[in-house]
Order: C-alpha cells, then sequence, then structure tokens
C-alpha cells in the first residue's frame, strides 16, 4: 500500500494539463483547455480540461474525471499503478505503509500458492511432451480433437499421468508446505497420511489471471467422461476466486484492445481452438453465468461483447441470466447462437477459420432483441403472457442506466415497441416506472406506488420529465447540498460563521438517504472539524471509488436545480455579483422542505391506517408542527435575504 503521504504527495504536484497533454494537443480557451477526445472519434474538439477544478469532461461522449482517473481509464492502469504512473513522472519516492500482519500472511499464502501452480505446470508440461504415458495418452488425445503443437505450448496444456502419486510425490520431495497443498488442488490427503494426485489421467488446463500468473486450473477426463466429472475445477482459495477467473482473458488483452470487441464462449475448448483459428478476442466464463466482476474485467478493454453460445437451452439461459448485469454495466451485448449441437470449438473445427467469422458477423444478434423475439415466439398470441413480457423488457431496458447510455435506451424503446407493436411512449413510461422503482428500493427510499404517487405531486413544481430517469428529485437536492459545501463550504456565510458552519447547523437534524453522499459529509465534517481546509480536491482522489466518482458527478454536472437558483436570482437582477450565499441558503432551505414534505407525506399515510385514538392525536400534534415548520420555510424562501 502506498503511504498517505506519498499521495499527498502526488496529489500536490498533479498538473492535470501537464499530464492530460501527453495525451491529447490542448488548446486553451479561456479558463479551460480544449482538444480532440481520446476516448472517441471526434473531428471537432469537445474535449474539456479545468485547471481549477481538475477535472476533464468531453461534451460529446460524456467520459469524465480527474488525472488519476484518467490514466486509468486510458491506459488502463489500476489506481495504484496510477499513482505508480505520477510519482515516476514527478521524482516522487513511493514510501510503502506498513501492511497489517493478516494482509501480510495473506500475500504471503498467495506468493506461495502461485509458486506451487508454477512447479506444477511445469511439471504437467514435462509429462504431456516427454513421457511415454503423456504422449500416447494426452497428446493423442489432442492431436485428434485438431489440437497443434504450437498452440498447446501457448497455452501450457498438460497432463496429470494415472500413476496415483506422481506429483505428490514430487511436490514433497520439494518441500512444499504440507498446509499448503491441499489448498491447491492438485493434491489429496487419504487416510491423513497418504498424498494423491488429484487430477489423475487427465489433460491440464492452467488458467492464468489478467497479468498471466496462474491462478489455478481445469483438469478433463480423456475422452467421453461416463462416471467421473469431465472436469475438475482448483477448489477457492487465496488466489483462485471463482467469480473473477474468465479464462483466456491474459491471452486476449490485446486482441480485445484492437478488435473493441471480446468474445464469450463457454469452455477453455473453444477459446483454445479459436485462438488457433486466429480468433485471438475471446474469453470463457466457465459455463457457468457472468458475475458482475467478470463483465467489469471485460468492460477494462471494451464495451462490446459478443456471447458465442451453442443453441442449447441451458448455455443460452445462463447467458440470459448475466445480461441485465451486461446492461448495468454499460456494455453493448450481441448474440451468436452456434446451430446443430455444435459448441464454437467443434464448429470452427468443421467450417474452418473464414466460415467460422463469417458466421459470426452475419447472425450476430442484438441481445435485448434476441430476447424479446424469443419470448415474442413463446407468448403466441396469449394476451397475460404478451402482457407480462412487456413488463419484462421494460424492467431490462429500466437496467441501462448510466447518462451516457440515455440514446441507446431511446433506440431500444423504439425498436422493442415496434416489435412489440405497443405505443412508444407507453414503453417509456413503464421504463421509467421500473427505473423510479428499483432507485427507491435500492436507496430503501418509498416503495413504489408512494414514490409514484410522490413523483406525480412533484411534477407541479415542473420537473422535466428526464432528469427523473436520471437521478430522483431527493437525490438532486441531496446532491445539491453536497455541491455548495464543497464549492462554498470555505467561505464566510456572515462575520461569524463560514458557510459549513451555517450548513451543518440547518442540517443537524438532518441526514441524507444516499448512504455516499451521507459518507463524503461525514468525512467533510471530521476533515473541517478538524482544521483542515476540505474542498471538491480532497474528495476527487479518495481512495474509495465510489467516493470518487460521485464528487466528479457533482461537480462537473452540476444539477439543474442550481441552474433554477440562477432563475430566480436573475429575476431578482443579481447575476453579476458572487451569488454564492444565495446557493447556500437555497440549496439547503429546498433540501429542508422537500424533507419537510417527504414527512408530512409520511404522516398523512399513517393517519390514514386506523391507529388508536392516543396515537390519532399524536399524529395530528406532528401534522401540526410539520405544517408549520414548511409554511416557515416556504416563507423564509420567498423572501430570499440578500445582503
Ligand atoms: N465445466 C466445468 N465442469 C464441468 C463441466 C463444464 O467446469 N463438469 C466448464 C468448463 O470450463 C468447460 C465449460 O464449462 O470448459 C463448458 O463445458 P462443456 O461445454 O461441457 O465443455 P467443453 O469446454 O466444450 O469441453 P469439451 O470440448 O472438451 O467437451
Ligand atoms: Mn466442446
Amino acid at each position: 500500500m502506498i503511504s498517505p503521504q506519498t499521495i499527498e504527495q502526488i496529489k500536490n504536484r498533479i498538473d492535470i494539463i501537464d499530464v492530460i497533454g501527453e495525451y491529447v494537443k490542448l488548446k486553451k480557451r479561456g479558463a479551460n483547455y480544449l482538444g480532440l477526445c481520446p476516448f472517441h472519434n471526434e473531428k471537432t474538439p469537445s474535449f474539456t480540461v479545468s485547471p481549477a477544478k481538475e477535472l476533464y469532461k468531453c461534451f460529446g461522449c460524456g467520459k469524465s474525471g480527474n488525472t488519476i482517473t484518467f490514466l486509468m481509464d486510458h491506459d488502463k492502469l489500476s489506481y495504484a499503478e496510477a499513482l505508480k504512473w505520477l510519482a515516476a513522472r514527478y521524482n516522487i519516492e513511493i514510501e510503502e505503509t506498513q501492511v497489517s500482519p493478516e494482509v501480510k500472511q495473506l500475500q504471503q499464502t498467495a506468493d506461495s500458492l502461485y509458486i506451487i501452480n508454477n512447479f506444477a505446470q511445469k511439471f504437467f508440461e514435462e509429462k504431456l511432451f516427454n513421457s511415454d504415458e503423456g504422449l500416447q495418452v494426452g497428446m493423442s488425445y489432442l492431436k485428434e480433437r485438431g489440437f497443434r503443437e504450437e498452440i498447446i505450448k501457448k497455452f501450457q496444456l498438460g497432463y496429470n499421468p494415472s500413476q496415483r502419486d506422481t506429483l505428490a510425490k514430487v511436490l514433497l520431495q520439494n518441500q512444499f508446505s504440507k498446509e499448503l497443498l491441499p489448498r491447491t488442488g492438485l493434491v489429496v490427503l487419504r487416510n491423513e497420511t497418504e498424498w494423491v494426485d488429484n487430477y489423475r489421467n487427465r489433460i491440464i488446463f492452467p488458467i492464468h489471471n489478467t497479468t498471466g500468473k496462474i491462478i489455478g486450473f481445469g483438469a478433463r477426463v480423456i475422452g467421453k467422461a461416463d462416471k467421473a466429472p469431465k472436469y475438475i475445477n482448483t477448489p477457492e482459495n487465496e488466489i483462485y476466486v471463482k467469480s473473477k477467473v474468465l479464462y483466456g482473458s491474459y491471452f486476449a488483452r490485446l486482441a480485445i484492445d484492437k478488435a473493441d470487441e471480446c468474445l464469450l464462449v463457454e469452455g477453455y475448448t473453444d477459446v483454445i481452438s479459436l485462438h488457433q483459428a486466429g480468433i485471438e478476442n475471446v474469453v470463457a466464463s466457465g459455463g457457468t453465468s457472468l458475475t458482475t466482476e467478470q463483465l467489469r474485467i471485460i468492460k477494462k478493454y471494451t464495451s462490446n461483447l459478443t456471447i458465442i453460445y451453442d443453441g442449447d437451452s441451458a448455455g443460452v439461459k445462463a447467458a440470459l441470466r448475466g445480461l441485465d448485469m451486461a446492461l448495468e454495466e454499460s456494455l453493448n451485448v450481441k448474440l451468436v447462437l452456434i446451430p446443430d449441437n455444435e459448441d464454437p470449438d467443434s464448429y470452427v473445427n468443421k467450417v474452418g477459420s473464414t466460415a467460422f467469422k463469417e458466421f459470426i458477423a452475419a447472425n450476430k444478434k442484438d441481445f435485448i432483441l434476441f430476447q424479446l423475439e424469443v419470448m415474442l415466439k413463446e407468448a403466441g398470441n396469449d394476451v397475460n403472457k404478451k402482457n407480462d413480457l412487456v413488463n419484462q423488457i421494460a424492467d431490462t431496458l429500466s437496467k441501462i442506466n448510466k447518462a451516457e447510455d440515455f440514446t441507446k435506451q431511446q433506440d431500444y424503446i423504439k425498436q422493442c415497441s415496434a416489435l412489440l407493436k405497443i405505443d412508444e411512449a407507453g414503453l417509456t413510461n413503464l421504463v421509467n416506472k421500473y427505473k423510479r422503482d428499483r432507485i427507491s428500493k435500492e436507496e430503501k427510499k418509498l416503495p413504489f406506488e408512494e414514490a409514484n404517487h410522490f413523483q406525480e405531486q412533484s411534477s407541479e413544481t415542473s420537473y422535466r420529465d428526464e432528469e427523473i430517469i436520471l437521478i430522483n428529485q431527493d437525490e438532486a437536492h441531496e446532491r445539491n447540498v453536497m455541491r455548495v459545501l464543497l464549492e462554498y463550504g470555505l467561505k464566510s456565510w456572515d462575520e461569524n460563521k463560514t458557510m459549513a458552519d451555517y450548513i451543518f447547523e440547518e442540517l443537524e437534524q438532518f441526514h441524507f438517504d444516499n448512504p455516499q453522499i451521507e459518507d463524503i459529509y461525514e468525512l467533510y465534517r471530521k476533515a473541517y472539524y478538524q482544521g483542515h481546509q476540505p474542498d471538491a480536491k480532497t474528495f476527487l482522489y479518495h481512495e474509495n471509488e465510489n467516493v470518487r466518482n460521485l464528487v466528479v458527478a457533482i461537480t462537473v454536472f452540476p444539477h439543474e436545480l442550481s441552474q433554477k437558483w440562477d432563475e430566480v436570482l436573475e429575476g431578482m437582477n443579481i447575476v453579476n455579483r458572487d451569488t454564492s450565499r444565495e446557493d447556500v441558503f437555497m440549496s439547503v432551505n429546498y433540501y429542508k422542505l422537500r424533507k419537510i414534505k417527504k414527512m408530512l407525506e409520511e404522516n398523512q399515510r399513517d393517519m390514514e391506517t386506523s391507529a388508536p385514538l392516543e396515537e390519532q392525536i399524536r399524529l395530528i400534534e406532528v401534522h401540526k408542527h410539520l405544517k408549520q415548520v414548511e409554511r416557515d420555510l416556504t416563507a423564509k424562501l420567498g423572501t430570499v435575504i440578500i445582503k
């Protein structure tokens, strides 16, 4: 771990123009710099860098972030790697913090497991290529399946002999820790004394992580699997975490980046055969449904995912389960089904590389539209089924969630409503309903019906519908308060206190529904009372990615609400001077008003239930009190005091 002092040093030295200037030709435009966006193709520059805010934003593709996220995004670096890059650039010596004994232990275990795996891989490879049994049993099976020596070497395949303890003996001779050995899955201890090989008489597929280290193995029986399981895989341990395994990612990463597309297949042999056929941008999920972690690995390299599965229903169903997650990760998902009970491995061997590629190109279907077509066929003329289907597709579409995917969602709504033969506006409404439903569920806010009701109310205040799709109104108010705190917190409110003091005082009784905003608020408050001078930049380089992203979102996309304030201020003819005080005032008090209205609603609902009399009386008191607070706030806001 890089020490906080080093991170602080790096942050102080960061010059966003200098770093991004390495990659993008920037021209000064007023306070900002402008250039051609490195994240999408464009002819006229819309990539803007603000040295004052230490942020960049592309108005073409919507990408935004800070210097560190730029390096992470552009060069596919991890957070730590980006820091190291900057440290090297600014000649800052990196000081590592002392890791805790537990972490140290974990690292040591992981290192030992890598060493054992490495050793075992060499052993298996040696047996496959240089032992009689390996050649006769293993190699001839692989050759028969059409794998050539070059590809066998590239993927470091091997063979575990059928004698019960060939590997076990060698491992013990080499004094590997008896405690660790069982965790590797390579050998098992029988009757407390007898070490035997776990993958006897099997072909060995080493599994590499993205950096090429061997994290585990898949071991396949020779020929048909009748009694024994077809594959045995490494058990979960410190380095083999099933949900994060993407077989082939190490060999595919450059090709994926280049093709800007990742092909996803089910099995080890599919990956290897496609490589052999010259198709290298391919990884395998291992036959189970995709996990978010796997999708995130893919997302690091490309946004275009093409799933190539055999037409049998099990695999496709597994893939369908991954679909909604893929949408949430902003991936464009296409699907190709291989016909006639073939899988990609057998099919490419049958038709050859060129025909395979042509087949993929000609049969790529949009995953959402494919899903819809399949379901439409199933539903036939059944009205109920069709109704379910409309809801299901709306739910799916509502998961296309990121601001930058808005047009994509619109396109889908258009195409799906055409396929379903329903009104486009109707589907849009339904999609929005699902979105609101989820937002309130996720943030443990109001349940669906109530959120809906609330929503209708707030439309009186003429908020535009599109906004609600992106962030709901409660969240907008919360973000707005956070924005003014970050932006103006350190300025003075009056002779006695700062804006931050004012905000803390006013909001003492309230808390934020969004836990991340609450976190930043608390971090700010703590830092502030410890005598630091926090601002947006303090959190821009926070170690937690969610915190960083939220701060970027809040400061780069000041919400419509603040534009509303501007309108108010314009009406008062005071736009040409510092309006931070009014901004803070309105942000805080509208937020409070919003909260009070919500409390009133809740109270109202409680009153409608048949509670005992005493309770009814209490509720009425609460109602009166809240109404008073509401009136005070409205009055206060009606006469914005300007000093
Ligand atoms: N798999 C597994 N355990 C099993 C069966 C399958 O882990 N008992 C995983 C493996 O990663 C396998 C993938 O699911 O590669 C796909 O399974 P399957 O289609 O049965 O295997 P293939 O990869 O096609 O293997 P082969 O071509 O040798 O039959
Ligand atoms: Mn197969």
